[in-house]
């Protein structure tokens, strides 16, 4: 960077990150997961089918737990298409019951998972002073408490039956930092960090993995139109990122079928960020301070 203008961008031919090998590149052996399910919530849409996309790529057998039959459909589609084996069950992970009735489902097809992606959250942009309790307690009971519910069935089924297995927490990188305009879902996701270091330690005897995978920003056609909404008061998303990129679906797959792998056994209680060093970056100043309400185009505070 030869530029002084901190508006200007990257103006001497910096390239970023070099992109992603192609869609269907395999990072590990072919095989790695035959005969072994994989439970992956809110794995019917964006990220957690990229996810899904990539275990059933190395042999895995799939259950993924939502609420909208929309969202099962396409991922039986997405499953389908690679002649993967799936399983799709209705369930909202804030419910324990309805949590232990998806995984007594895909015992009786698949036996016992092994795997447990936590994917599934919620989320939306609002300055913390326009939330209602009920919208905190929403997001806060799907990220932080379902994760947890989930954790829990899939742990106690494993210690049980004396076998092991891998949790993958997905969080956010403002766990860390706080995340201005998701006081919620920034809460929800630092607990959800929290918790990997503690479960990770619990039941690491037992022969659990816990981690987490943080995404950096990864656009994608599924986000809610609130995100997305947000999203498109930047218009160019990649030259806002160091990697002067945003991150590929695929490589989050790709991410997570590492971490749960064989390969990555002796790694428990982290937290892998996969963002190009976007959540590192700092300088001696920052932009003007613009506030929440008017990044969202909001007018002044109404009580
Ligand atoms: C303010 C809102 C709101 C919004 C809902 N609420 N949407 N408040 N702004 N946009 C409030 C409601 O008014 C209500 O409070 C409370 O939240 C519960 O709303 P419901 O619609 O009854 O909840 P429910 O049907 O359970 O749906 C949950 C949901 C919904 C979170 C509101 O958006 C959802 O299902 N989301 C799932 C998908 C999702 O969120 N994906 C994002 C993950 S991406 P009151 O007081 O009126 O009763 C992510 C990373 C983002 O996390 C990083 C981006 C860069
Ligand atoms: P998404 O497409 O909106 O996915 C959210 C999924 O969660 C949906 O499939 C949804 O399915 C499921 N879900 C929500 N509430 C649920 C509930 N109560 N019970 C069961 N399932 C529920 O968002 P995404 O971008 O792929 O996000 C996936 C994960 O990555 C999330 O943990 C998110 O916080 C994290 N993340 C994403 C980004 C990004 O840039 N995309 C950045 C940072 C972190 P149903 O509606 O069918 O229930």
């Amino acid at each position: 960077m030869t530029t002084t203008d901190p508006a200007a961008g990257a103006t001497d031919g910096t390239a970023g990150l070099p992109d992603a090998p192609a869609l269907g590149a395999m990072a590990l052996p072919a095989g790695t997961y035959e005969g072994t399910a994989v439970v992956i919530t809110g794995g019917g849409t964006g990220l957690g089918r990229a996810i899904a996309t990539e275990f059933a790529r190395l042999g895995a057998s799939i259950v993924v737990a939502s609420r909208r039959p929309e969202h099962l459909a396409a991922a039986e589609a997405a499953m389908a298409a690679l002649d993967a084996p799936v399983l799709t069950v209705t369930c909202d992970i804030r419910e324990p019951e309805q949590i232990a009735a998806a995984f007594d489902a895909a015992e009786a097809r698949f036996g016992l998972p092994a795997v447990l992606v936590n994917n599934a959250a919620a989320n939306f942009p609002v300055p913390a002073e326009d939330m209602s309790p009920n919208a905190w307690r929403t997001v806060v009971d799907i990220t932080l408490n379902g994760t947890y519910f989930c954790a829990r069935e899939f742990a106690r089924r494993h210690l049980a039956a004396g076998t092991p297995g891998s949790i993958i927490n997905v969080g956010a990188s403002y766990a860390w930092t706080g995340g201005p305009g998701f006081a919620h879902s920034a809460a929800a996701k630092a607990g959800v960090k929290n918790m990997v270091e503690t479960l990770a330690v619990e039941w690491g005897p037992y022969g659990i993995q816990v981690n987490g995978l943080v995404p950096g920003l990864f656009p994608h056609e599924d986000m809610t139109a609130d995100i997305q909404g947000n999203l498109a008061r930047t218009e160019d998303k990649d030259s806002c990122q160091p990697a002067l990129r945003v991150g590929r679906p695929r490589e989050l797959g790709w991410a997570a079928t590492f971490l749960a792998s064989p390969y990555a056994r002796f790694i428990s209680g982290h937290t892998l960020v996969v963002d190009g060093a976007n959540w590192q970056r700092r300088s001696l100043t920052n932009p003007p301070v613009v506030t929440v309400r008017d990044q969202m185009g909001r007018g002044p505070f109404e009580p």
